[in-house]
Formats: structure tokens, sequence, C-alpha cells
């Protein structure tokens, strides 16, 4: 394909997982793309045709876009470039729960105050951040942009967004309908407003989606208790098109870079404004202690887990992933090697990543391996093929076949039948119940 007529070269500042999938992405939609980066080895990879994460459809789009696309280490080659420029650095939370901006800080600094030049903010800042960079920025416009894009499924939710979103202040309004022209040929709902509101908008839809999570979550636990299954709760209530279906799967727990650090980072800018925001300190709390409750589930079929073996299938914090940030298999592996249990574990794709992470767990070549002698397996992970395992099999192999099903993923009859006890979030048949 060749570039789109009238198309806006883009600058994309930070070839992470949003800058990557972000410069991807916008060659698809035939504009030029420059993206650079501090880490050479990265670059050069990327120029050979390398990529360096597992995204489904991104190695397809990169291959197809490589003529549309460079990488560079070279601010001024991307400034020479781009008016526009896409800053898609990484904004870790600090130890005080703020985000920490010293990439941002650096990326601002590089750009300079180039009159006739954009900063696009794809990464999450605090709300107010963006009124500071202005502010000192002189002549350069800014736009607020932010993403939302999930790991696993980013080119798609790049390509299909149900919103754009696009802050600027009133003088920036070229900028504002340049940054909406690049995303044209989406034909989506782009929301114009003001800056703080964009960035207001990036927090509160993590905030709220995690809240979701966390209510679902809790509803499964009173479900346990009284005899309901949380999967027909979930199913009744996502009709009602108020509340909808998505994001009401219960589990043990949200991870990933973004839910966690976004509400912490939410809950932080309210207390720094004076502001207590209750609800968001009890959706972070429930999700805590949501990792937790599969310990007991197993010390109900285990009893003490001292030299128990438990294998857990899935390590990644959702699949499609191999990212492990902020997983619900590290809290969990942790605390079973804090009561004694010796743990073996796979994961179809964040084996290397998780072995830095884990040094005590035993990695296998596959699901079956993992589950060789246990006494209990949790499933983690929601990966497609743990759907496929035979478990005849893995009962033949398993010391005790005892399933703790942490995503609701398998199918409880299969498992009980091939001579499991199976214990699912929020579903009859829990440990303790008679129906186990
Ligand atoms: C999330 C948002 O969904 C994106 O819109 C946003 O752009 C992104 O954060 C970000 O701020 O960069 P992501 O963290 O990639 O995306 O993953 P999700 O698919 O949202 O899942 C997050 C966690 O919630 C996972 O651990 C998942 O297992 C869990 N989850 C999700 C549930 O426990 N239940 C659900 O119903 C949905």
């Amino acid at each position: 394909m060749s570039e789109r007529k009238g198309s806006e070269p883009i600058g994309v500042v930070g070839v992470g997982w949003v800058g990557l999938v972000t410069a991807a992405c916008f060659a698809e939609l035939g504009h030029r793309v420059v993206a650079r980066d501090i880490d050479a080895a990265k670059v050069e990879a990327l120029g050979r045709g390398e990529v360096p994460i597992h995204e489904p459809g991104l190695p397809e789009l990169l291959e197809r876009n490589r003529e549309r696309l460079s990488f560079t280490t070279d601010m001024g080659e991307l400034l020479d470039a781009a008016r526009l420029i896409f800053v898609c650095v990484q904004t870790p939370p600090t130890y005080s729960g703020d985000a920490d901006l010293s990439a941002v800080e650096t990326a601002v600094e590089e750009i300079g105050d180039g009159e006739g030049r954009a900063l696009v903010m794809k990464s999450t800042v605090p709300v107010g951040t963006g009124r500071k960079i202005r502010k000192k920025a002189g002549g350069l416009a800014y736009v607020s942009c932010p993403e939302f894009l999930r790991e696993g499924s980013a080119v798609h939710d790049f390509l299909e967004p149900d919103r754009v979103v696009v802050g600027a202040e009133p003088a920036d309004e070229w900028a504002a309908d340049a940054v909406a022209a690049a995303y044209e040929p989406l034909c989506k709902p782009v929301v114009r407003t003001d800056v703080a509101s964009a960035e207001m908008i990036k927090l509160a839809s993590n905030a709220f989606l995690a809240t979701k999570i966390s209510f679902i979550n809790e509803i499964a636990n009173v479900c346990e208790e009284v005899g309901a299954d949380v999967a027909e709760v979930s199913r009744g209530m996502g009709l009602d098109q108020r509340i909808g279906p998505k994001f009401l799967q219960p589990g043990i727990g949200f991870g990933g870079s973004c839910f966690p650090k976004d509400t912490q980072a939410l809950k932080q800018l309210a207390g720094n404004s004076g502001y207590h925001f209750q609800l968001l300190s009890s959706v972070i709390e429930v999700n805590e202690l949501q990792k937790r409750r599969v310990m007991g589930k197993l010390a109900k079929r285990l009893g003490s887990l001292s030299g128990k073996r438990v294998a857990l299938l899935g390590l990644a914090f959702k699949p499609d992933t191999d990212d492990m940030r902020e997983a619900s298999s590290l809290v969990l592996a942790a605390r079973l090697e804090g009561e004694g249990a010796e743990v073996t574990a796979f994961d179809p794709v964040s084996g290397a990543q998780a072995g830095e992470l884990l040094p005590n767990v035993k990695f296998s070549e596959s699901a079956l391996d993992a589950l060789d002698g246990a006494d209990a397996a949790v499933l983690v992970t929601e990966w497609p093929e743990f759907a496929e395992i035979d478990w005849v099999e893995a009962a033949g192999r398993m010391n005790a076949a005892q399933m703790v099903d942490g995503r609701n993923f398998l199918d409880p009859d299969a498992l009980r039948s091939a001579g499991f006890t199976y214990d699912g979030i929020g579903r009859p048949g829990v440990a303790g119940d008679a129906g186990g």
C-alpha cells in the first residue's frame, strides 16, 4: 500500500509496547512514521525486522508497512520528519504511588519548544501534566490523546477503537485538528475536549473497568457463601445494557501494567488534592485479597501446604501476552513457597521472563509435565490451549487430581468426570461444599 494522499507524517517517541503498536498502526493507515528509541539494540533489531514483544498481528503489520516505517535513535531525524510527535514512554508508579514522569520529562526536553510542532501525549499521566508541560514548552503545541489498547489485542484496539480522545486548549486547535485527521481513516468517533478532561478520561476509564472486576469478584465471593453461580449472575447482569457483559469475568484479581498502576495513580492524584477516593481504595484492596483467596481454597483441599506440590497453569497476567507485570501468579507463587509448597509451572509464552522473577519455581515444557506428581493445580491464566488438555491423562499423572480454576475457564463437568475435584471462583461446588 502506498502512502495515503495528504497524510501527516508521524513521529513516535519511545518504541515500547504502546509506541511500537502506535507506529505500526499509523503506518497501516497510510502515514509515514519515524519512531525513535534510546535503546540502540532494539532499534537495530527492529530495522532487521525482528519484533521484540509478543503481540498478535503486530509482526504482520510491521512487515507489510516496512516501507513507511523507520526506526532511529536520533531525535533530530524524527523532528525533521514530523510535526506531530506521539510520546509513548513509560510512566511507572513510584513507591509513593505517584507516576514517575522522568521519561516524559526527558522526552519533552529533547523535543524542545519547536514552533509549529505538537507533542501528542499517549502515555498515561496524572491530570494536570499537560498543563504544566504546555506552560514550559514555549511554542510547542500540546495534545492529550490517551491510549486505550489492551495487551494481546492492541492492534485490533487501535484499528477498531470505540472512540479516539483528543484533548487540547483552544490555542492548539490546529494540532488537535491534525491529530483527529491522522485517525480519520478509522471513521470512529473522536471526542474533542480540553487537556485535563482527556487525561481524566483515561484514568477514569481504567479505574471504572477495574471497579467492575473487583465488584464481580466480590459478588463471586458472596455467591460461594450463598450457593449461587457467578457465571449465571454475570450473564444475567450483563444483558442489561446499562451494565453490559464486558469486564464482568471474575477471577483471581486483575494484573498487568495498567489497572494496578492507574487505580493507584488516580487514588494518589485525588489524595494529593485532598480528596479521599474511598471506592477506589476498596477496589484496590479487594483485588489484593482476591489474589490470596486461592490459598484458602487450596488449604481446604490439601490441609497444610507444606511439602505439597502445586502446579500453576499460566503465569502471564492474561493470555496472549508474555507480560508478567503485577501478575497474580507472582503473589501466588510467593505465598505457596512461603507455606512450604513446591511450585511447578507452565506458561506457553512468558517462560523466559517468568524464570527471572520466580527463581524457585520449577518450569516445565508442557502443562502435563507441570501437572506430573502435583497434589493440586491452579489455572492462573486462561490460555486457550489449556482447554485442550487431556484431563484423564492429567488426573493419572497427578498425585491428587485437584484443580482450582482461577479464571472459571475450564469445563467443571469434564474435569469432574475425569476424576478431579474442581473449584472455580463463585461457582457451586467450591472447596468445603458438598458438591465438590
Ligand atoms: C487495560 C485496558 O483494558 C485498556 O483499555 C488500557 O488501554 C490499558 O489497560 C492501558 O491502560 O494501557 P490491559 O491491562 O492490557 O488493558 O488488559 P485487560 O484486558 O484490560 O485486563 C487487565 C486485567 O484484568 C487482567 O489481569 C485480566 O485478567 C483482568 N480481567 C479483565 C478480569 O479479571 N476480568 C475481566 O472481566 C476482565
